[in-house]
């Protein structure tokens, strides 16, 4: 990935989080398995600092500060796909709205031919099925790339409010990918609704799970930002 692509990619970012200043925020791109560092991340950022990542109990990164204790006013998340793998960060400020975020990409192959077409009709709603000839724009594989990293950028990006949540409470919220619909192809950042994860939203706060997208090569790139009402 070049530096146009991280580039427009951070541009995403920065529009999702806009409403709110933006904080400071980026993308960044690697060759898969380039930040790891056993079960730790090591992201270096275009500012020449770099994110150390540690995983939560649910395998979602979060980011050790120097003194070896998560730091959860850093939102992060990391996806990898085929030989490409990308990190989306934000500081939110305290009392923003923001409160999680997520990232994913779908290659287009994946969703394309048979196997594809098999796998599309287990795992998408109708309404998905409706906007993802839309979504694509004449792309149908495209399509149903965006679908399936929408809801898997949205289902990462609660993990920042769960962890908070685990924090002091017992009782286990669980979900899972296919609780993410997409609600809209009309613009270019729609919103996931939120089907059976609706309770778990509801406990953690949280009112809306915003989407942009974009593509990479032949790849499907999603970023969600979940809100607080
Ligand atoms: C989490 C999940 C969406 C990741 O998608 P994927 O296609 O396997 O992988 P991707 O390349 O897009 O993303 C991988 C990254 O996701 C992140 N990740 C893993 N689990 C996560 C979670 N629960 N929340 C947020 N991010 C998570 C990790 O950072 C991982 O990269 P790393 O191992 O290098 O740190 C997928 O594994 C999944 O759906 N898991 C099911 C979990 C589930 O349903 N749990 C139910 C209980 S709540």
């Amino acid at each position: 990935m070049g530096m146009a692509d991280a580039e427009r990619a951070a541009s995403l970012l920065e529009t999702l989080l806009t409403p709110d200043g933006p904080p400071p925020c980026g993308v960044t791109f690697a060759p898969t398995g380039l930040w790891a560092q056993g079960d730790r991340r090591l992201v270096p950022l275009e500012s020449g600092r770099a994110l150390l990542l540690d995983h939560d109990e649910r395998e979602a990164p979060v980011r050790l500060n120097t003194s070896d204790s998560w730091d959860d006013t850093l939102l992060v998340s990391l996806t990898d796909e085929e030989e490409t793998c990308a990190c989306a960060w934000a500081r939110v400020p305290e009392g923003s709205s923001v409160a999680g975020l997520g990232i994913d990409l779908a290659s287009t192959q994946d969703f394309a031919g048979e196997r594809g077409a098999r796998f599309n009709r287990l795992l998408f709603t109708q309404r998905e099925h409706e906007l993802a000839p839309i979504l694509g724009g004449g792309n149908l594989a495209l399509g149903y790339a965006y679908a399936f990293a929408a809801k898997e950028a949205a289902f990462k990006a609660l993990a920042a409010p769960l962890r908070r949540w685990y924090q002091t409470h017992q009782e286990e919220l669980l979900f899972d990918v296919r609780c993410f619909e997409l609600a809209d192809a009309n613009h270019e950042s729609g919103t996931a609704r939120k089907g059976q994860a609706q309770r778990a939203m509801d406990m953690l706060g949280i009112a809306t799970i915003e989407l942009g997208r974009m593509t990479l090569g032949d790849k499907a790139l999603t970023i969600a930002v979940a809100r607080r009402a």
